[in-house]
């Protein structure tokens, strides 16, 4: 009885999943959706692939995290039986060239993800017809401006321009992207083929952050390490009640580093270096009690390292060093996940913490 029971139930479960195969399999793309797959991928320098009406789905796998990685993610369900390419990720290929403008003409298009390549020039203005929600540009050779018409790409939740050659200063306009949840930007190294990391130019973000990115209220992530942005760390951090991961590491900014940082409870990763100022306190970082890391480097704080530090229960990296700080180190840390621990180059007394 037990037994036919569950035989019973594997077979339903196996006539499901044929039943959904064969509607996948039976929907396809149409014939300008090939075309254009096409069109893009011999712009952007390759050879040897065909895609056809079956291509949905298609993936190539990677078996070493270095290894090209390709997936062609459609949505069958749109229209009755046809598929559109919602998402294309075309990762680690040595593609070169340009963005491919023609991207428009896969208009359910929502995600692409092109990191890791050789393409150059800048984002093409055309795209923002599209309906993206996610543009991965990580590691490319995109050079000039951020370009501000990327601001009409309000449907954006996730920007990463980490790893390219751009230059200037923030466009305003980017404070118009109120979905946006992650911006990464940082843009001094390239990748060679062999992944490691070289310095090949210094180009870099000028300027202050526009204010207009205080309106980005659904951000959880934003990093801008390594640029050379002038004035103060702004004070509208304050107004990104949902961020975790803050980073901005040798951004160029200077300190103070504001009071407002005090609000940001939800962040588990702070990192903050190289801030150009004589003095300033300890941020008060009481209520933010999930950190996880905290790199405060060489930003001149002076006074004691506050107790609640020791306490906080989910800390692994603490980076404190290249400051003014002073007093005994706790003799016994409570906290137990602390794995990492650099206080080098304080006037601190005592012995390590045993971690
Ligand atoms: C391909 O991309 C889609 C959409 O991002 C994702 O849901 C799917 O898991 C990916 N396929 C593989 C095998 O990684
Ligand atoms: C989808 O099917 C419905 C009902 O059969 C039909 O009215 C509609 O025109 C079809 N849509 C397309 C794009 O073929
Ligand atoms: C982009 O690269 C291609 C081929 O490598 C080159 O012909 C083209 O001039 C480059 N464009 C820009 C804007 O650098
Ligand atoms: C961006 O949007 C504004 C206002 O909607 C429009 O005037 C402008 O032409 C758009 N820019 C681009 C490059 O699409
Ligand atoms: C934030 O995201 C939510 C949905 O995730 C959206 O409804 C809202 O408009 C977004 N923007 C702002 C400024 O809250
Ligand atoms: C900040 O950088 C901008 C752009 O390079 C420059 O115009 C401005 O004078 C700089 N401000 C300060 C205070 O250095
Ligand atoms: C921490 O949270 C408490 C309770 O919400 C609040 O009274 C206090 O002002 C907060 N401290 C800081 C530095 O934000
Ligand atoms: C630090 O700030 C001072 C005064 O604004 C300036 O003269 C100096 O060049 C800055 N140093 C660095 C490394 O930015
Ligand atoms: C830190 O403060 C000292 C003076 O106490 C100053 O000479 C030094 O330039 C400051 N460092 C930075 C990075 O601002």
């Amino acid at each position: 009885m037990f037994f036919s029971l569950k035989y019973a139930l594997l077979v339903s479960v196996l006539s499901l999943s044929c039943l959904v195969t064969e509607r996948l399999a039976a929907a396809e793309l149409p014939q300008d959706e090939v075309d254009a797959l096409n069109l893009i991928s011999k712009k952007m320098g390759v050879n040897g692939w065909n895609f056809n009406a079956g291509s949905c789905g298609d993936y190539l796998p990677r078996v070493r995290p270095t290894d090209p990685e390709r997936n062609i993610s459609c949505n069958c369900r749109i229209e009755n039986s046809t598929c559109h390419i919602v998402s294309l990720k075309l990762k680690r290929f040595s593609l070169a060239g340009e963005l491919p403008p023609e991207l428009i003409q896969l208009p359910y298009l929502e995600s692409i993800d092109l990191s890791y390549n050789y393409l150059n020039g800048s984002i093409p203005s055309e795209w923002a017809s599209l309906k993206l929600k996610s543009i991965a540009l990580l590691a490319n050779r995109l050079s000039g401006n951020i370009p501000s018409y990327l601001g009409n790409f309000t449907s954006l939740t996730y920007l990463d321009l980490e790893l390219n050659q751009f230059s200037g200063l923030i466009p305003h306009e980017l404070g118009k992207l109120v979905n946006l949840k992650t911006f990464v930007t940082l843009v001094f190294l390239e990748i060679d083929v062999n992944l490691s990391c070289r310095i090949l130019s210094s180009n870099k973000l000028v300027g202050d952050l526009p204010m207009e990115l205080g309106e980005l209220k659904n951000l959880t992530d934003f990093r801008i390490n390594d640029n050379n942005f002038n004035g103060s760390i702004p004070d509208f951090v304050e107004n990104w009640k949902q961020l975790k991961r803050l980073e901005m590491v040798a951004s160029g900014l200077e300190g103070p580093i504001p009071s407002s940082i005090s609000a940001l409870e939800t962040l588990t990763d702070l990192r903050i270096t190289d801030v150009n100022i004589t003095d300033q306190s300890f941020p008060d970082l009481s209520n933010i009690t999930g950190l996880s890391r905290l790199l405060l480097r060489d930003c001149n704080l002076s006074g004691e390292i506050p107790s609640y530090i020791w306490e906080m229960s989910k800390l692994r990296v603490l980076d404190l060093s290249f400051n003014k700080l002073q007093g005994e180190l706790p003799g016994a840390v409570t906290t137990e996940t602390l794995v990492f621990i650099f206080l080098t180059g304080n006037l601190l007394t005592g012995n390590i913490p045993d971690v």
